[in-house]
């Protein structure tokens, strides 16, 4: 059971990025914190990836294909605009859970659209950053189902 964490646009500045909405914990926590839980859930491998490109985020999502078992995805500003995120989670049909630290919901009109949640079986918004282990246990029961069914 493999797992894979995306993170877009601006996330590599946790820490230093609007801490009144974002929290003061840095980047390297985030992963600390998906590796530790990645750890508990039994998955055998976690990779976590941020980039700030939209086509890098592709690329990665592409490359999962046949090797990756679950993805959290949190795509920042690109949540809200990228249909080619959306077209590539669809591509790879890879069970994926959206997370957001903030809670996406409560804020502006323009943060309402999630296209990559429209590939996604289930979103976890406004627990900081303990969101993305929500996020993996999520995954790893939907996987665990998965593999009990079969
Ligand atoms: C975010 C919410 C997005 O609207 C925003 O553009 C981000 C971060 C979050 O994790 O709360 O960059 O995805």
């Amino acid at each position: 059971m493999k797992a894979l964490v995306i993170n877009g646009p601006n996330l590599n500045m946790l820490g230093i990025r609007e801490p009144g909405i974002y929290g003061s914990d840095n980047y390297e926590t985030l992963v600390q914190i998906c590796q530790d839980a990645a750890d508990e859930l039994g998955f055998d491998g976690i990779e976590v990836f941020q980039s700030n490109h939209e086509g890098a985020i592709v690329d990665r999502i592409q490359e999962a294909y046949g090797s990756i078992d679950g993805i959290v995805i949190n795509p920042a500003a690109y949540t809200h605009t990228s249909v080619a995120i959306l077209d590539a989670l669809k591509a790879v049909a890879i069970p994926s859970v959206e997370v957001h630290i903030s809670a996406v919901e409560e804020r502006e009109d323009f943060r309402q659209v999630s296209y990559a949640g429209m590939a996604c079986f289930a979103r976890v918004t406004g627990e900081g950053l303990s969101g993305y282990a929500r996020a993996l246990e999520i995954l790893a029961s939907h996987l665990k189902e998965k593999q009990a069914s079969i």
